[in-house]
């Protein structure tokens, strides 16, 4: 069964693909947190450092495109192609109320003739072989909306189906609704993937164990909180120290030379901590000393002393 690091914007960010990648095995495919291409048919810079080519060398990644214009979203898929992408994922299940307003990520799925003629657009298009995946979720208002959603794929040729078995109003909250996942299966053609709340390899072999047609497990906060995970996950150490350390610089030193300020890279180290700190035994006033850091000295003496005095954790603690 394959692992995918699932896509999480504002953390999974060039850099943190080339630390994760560069310390940790495991991962099949990194997906990228989410571009939305506009009218202008142009790529911001900005995007370019996220999905350009260099950024990503040596890493296996899959972009990611939130749109509901089919004509913008063939458009990328065309210069993602020339770029050298061969699958480039589609996002129907962003939660965020901004989106969701525009009728895009979960927005689009009340709409099935929306959605339907989407499809049908991109899929008549001359996409240069590049394979259509699709990450999506049970409904927007119910999970009763999924059978309808699934004759809608089942009319495509989309080449893997990324499931997170939660509705719109979830977010990623609520437990995952796992019995839904389980009647949606049979529902589904396409090679399928089941994404949400895999935390650890326990988790991950009871998925893989109970939904053995899967082509693959897509997992997101669990490998933040232990970056270790994948590599658990098909039998592997547990990470070391050294290499959570030697993981953290990394991140760090390339934050502080891609932005230019120490403010800024301290601020995205935060988004890590929000979740890494439940590897570590105690230390809640270290984690609120880097919650609170402004700058880089603040939050190197509050990391140093996480790294030299608190014990490691096993398995991530989901229970804090
Ligand atoms: C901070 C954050 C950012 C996310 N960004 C994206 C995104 O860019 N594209 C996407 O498809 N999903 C995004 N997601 C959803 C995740 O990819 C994943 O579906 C979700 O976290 C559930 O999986 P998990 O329980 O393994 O984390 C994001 C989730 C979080 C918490």
């Amino acid at each position: 069964m394959e692992l995918y690091f699932a896509p999480m914007e504002g953390v999974t960010g060039p850099q943190f693909r080339r630390a994760h990648h560069n310390y940790f095995s495991g991962v099949d495919q990194y997906y990228l947190p989410f571009i939305s291409p506009t009218q202008d048919h142009v790529f911001t810079p900005r995007e370019l450092r996220n999905v350009g080519p260099q950024a990503n060398e040596g890493i296996p990644v899959v972009p990611q495109l939130l749109t509901k214009r089919a004509g913008d979203f063939i458009w990328a898929v065309k210069e993602l192609g020339k770029m050298g992408y061969r699958e480039v994922n589609w996002n129907l299940g962003c939660p965020s109320g901004t989106v969701v307003a525009k009728g895009k990520g979960a927005g689009m799925l009340a709409d099935l003739r929306a959605l339907d003629e989407f499809f049908e657009t991109v899929f008549s298009a001359d996409l240069g072989g590049v394979a259509i995946s699709v990450k999506t979720r049970l409904g927007l208002e119910s999970p009763e909306e999924f059978p309808a959603l699934a004759e809608v794929f089942a009319r495509y040729p989309i080449s893997l189906l990324i499931l997170h078995p939660r509705i719109r109003e979830d977010y990623y909250k609520v437990p995952v609704r796992e019995e839904e996942f389980v009647k949606a299966l049979p529902l589904i053609g396409c090679p399928l993937c089941y994404n949400g709340g895999l935390v650890n390899a326990e988790g991950c072999a009871r998925a893989a164990e109970k939904f053995p047609k899967l082509r693959g497990l897509m997992i997101g906060q669990g490998l933040i909180a232990d970056p270790a995970l994948a590599r658990k996950a098909r039998g592997g150490p547990p990470a070391s120290w050294e290499e959570l350390q030697a993981f953290h610089d990394a991140l760090y030193q390339g934050y502080l030379r891609d932005f230019a300020s120490e403010k800024n890279a301290v601020f995205h180290m935060k988004e890590l901590w929000s979740y890494f700190f439940r590897l570590f035994e105690g230390g809640e006033k270290l984690f609120k000393q880097i919650k609170k850091a402004q700058n880089g000295s603040s939050y190197e003496s509050a990391v140093n002393q996480i790294f030299r005095t608190l014990p490691l954790r096993e398995e991530a603690d989901w229970s804090r």
